[in-house]
């Protein structure tokens, strides 16, 4: 198979939203959730999940192994820096799965060589050493010279010479710090395919980061040169200004198939539930004008706009809501609608729940029904996502809050919260209702860790809209988030403070202070 000739119009997804994207600062994921996204990546039509790094920590070590012996049709690939110990721990972890690979890497450029300190020769030999090690424990090995947008072209095309004669099957071309443009990313791919032999017997890989904003046009102009996967993020997720967008690449795949005539294995009607999904775990949510996913996507405000749309869909939308998972509004639902109805909802936007877990949502569906005029898609899914956040037997849990507001302040709160099974009492005043609440838990549960994020969003239009509240802690270096789904502010945020309290205290039990961040860094960070 050659990365140029053939299969010409196929071009294989790989997602890294489990560890390019993890890695964005404050985006940590617990263990469950990994497992959820790796599952919902797989049930799309992913090609090769990124699982995670794994001598990063145990927990990434965990849940990689976990996601590879789950996996049901995508590769699972972990990431390695180029030395054995590190190579032998990603081949441990990823063993198990249907289908394994090993990504290993190392920097090229000449800022990313004075790192390790190594010359050209010796960084080569490292290269073939270390390559040859991954092939001979997995036969899917994907070798990436990082910073390959910034390493001189003689050096790169001789590093990548190196690594598919020790065995890579994949070269992955990064353009770490999001320094290219398109025309330069088609020629980079271009060139290798001219110039290093046994560049046909291999596949291309694209890695763009966004920092100027041209991820998606530097990914699509390498697979028109001949790059044959992309590597890419749901909602962008990544450092810094994030990674190419999966929803992006492949719909403009879809949409202008007309010019770019490549096919992928996504199902894009699971898109919008993912995109939900990875924004509610990460905490970052999706910015409303995002392509392809964001709350305005397929929303028309002017008269002229609403018109045209009213008339022929065309004249404004290029791909409809549904092709991406958005439905139109079949079954509508209010406080009379049975658990069949909120079944066939749920599948309609692109949600299954086990049946206990029906249950419990069916039971929160009845109380919002109750409170709200109409329950609306937006709201369905924040309760989902706040059902499968906030678990019932949580070590800390908010069992009643009153606060008292207004323009007197100070502002005061009054608690209770169960540590433990036991239920404590407590009032508190703060600059600010949620403030108070917040000195509640404080009092009850003491703690150092930092409030460094506090974002609330309302989920619909109306003064009864729900709120969903993400919060981020750093104690120690470990990050947390935490969310939660309420029509009272005040509850969701107490309950996202809570939620995120609750991770913080797991990974305080599984590990020493500091062993569970990613003290394994690079991007010379
Ligand atoms: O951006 C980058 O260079 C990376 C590599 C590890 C592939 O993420
Ligand atoms: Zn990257």
């Amino acid at each position: 198979m050659t990365s140029a000739t053939a299969p010409q119009d196929r071009v294989f997804i790989f997602d890294t939203t489990l560890r390019d994207g993890e890695q964005s600062p404050g985006a940590t994921m617990t263990h469950e959730e990994k497992l959820e996204i790796a599952g919902l990546l797989d049930e799309m039509g992913v090609d090769i999940i990124e699982a995670g790094f794994p001598i990063a920590s145990e927990g990434d070590f965990a849940a990689v192994s976990e996601i590879s012996k789950r996996a049901k049709t995508s590769t699972i690939c972990g990431l390695a820096r180029a030395n054995f110990k590190d190579i032998d721990r990603c081949w441990e972890a990823v063993k198990h799965a249907r289908s394994p690979r090993i990504h290993t890497f190392i920097g090229t450029s000449p800022l990313h060589r004075a790192i390790p300190n190594l010359d050209m020769d010796q960084m080569a030999e490292r290269i073939h050493d270390t390559v040859t090690h991954a092939r001979n424990l997995c036969d899917n090995v994907q070798w990436s010279p990082m910073d390959a947008t910034r390493t001189e072209h003689d050096y790169l095309c001789r590093v990548v010479e190196i690594a598919i004669k020790a065995g890579a099957t994949t070269i992955n071309i990064p353009d770490t710090v999001g320094y290219t443009a398109p025309r330069e990313s088609a020629a980079l791919i271009r060139m290798l395919l001219e110039r290093v032999p046994g560049a046909d017997e291999i596949i291309f890989a694209t890695h763009c980061h966004n920092d100027l904003g041209m991820a998606t046009a530097n990914s699509l102009a390498a697979v028109e040169a001949g790059a044959r996967q992309i590597e890419c993020t749901i909602n962008g997720l990544g450092e810094r200004a994030g990674n190419t967008a999966l929803e992006e690449v492949v719909m403009a795949l879809r949409v202008r198939n007309d010019i770019m005539p490549y096919r992928t294995a996504i199902d894009t009607t699971k898109i919008m539930n993912l995109s939900r999904r990875v924004a509610s775990v990460s905490g970052f949510q999706v910015q409303f004008n995002k392509a392809i996913v964001g709350k305005n996507a397929f929303l028309h405000e002017s008269g002229i706009h609403q018109d045209g749309v009213l008339k022929n869909v065309e004249t404004f939308e290029i791909m409809r809501p549904e092709d991406i998972g958005l439905v139109q509004k079949n079954i509508a639902m209010g406080k009379h609608s049975g658990r069949a109805a909120l079944r066939a909802k749920l599948k309609e936007l692109g949600v299954e729940l086990a049946d206990n877990q029906l249950n419990d949502v069916f039971v929160r569906f009845k109380a919002l029904a109750d409170r709200k005029k109409e329950v609306y898609d937006e709201d369905l899914v924040a309760l989902v996502a706040d059902e499968q956040t906030n678990d019932a037997h949580e070590f800390l849990q908010l069992k009643k809050l009153r606060v008292i507001c207004g323009t007197e302040g100070p502002q005061e709160a009054d608690m209770v919260m169960s540590i433990d099974g036991v239920d404590h009492s407590i009032d508190a005043t703060g600059d600010g209702p949620v403030d108070a609440a917040f000195n509640c838990v404080k009092m009850l549960f003491p703690h150092s860790a930092r409030l460094e994020v506090y974002q609330v969003h309302a989920v619909t239009e109306g003064t009864d809209a729900q709120a969903t509240v993400s919060v981020r802690l750093q104690e120690d270096g470990r990050i947390v988030t935490g969310a939660s789904a309420d029509t009272d502010t005040i509850v969701a945020s107490t309950r996202a403070y809570i939620n995120a309290l609750n991770k913080l205290i797991v990974r305080r039990q599984k590990t020493a202070p500091g062993t569970d961040t990613k003290t394994v860094s690079y991007h010379g960070k």
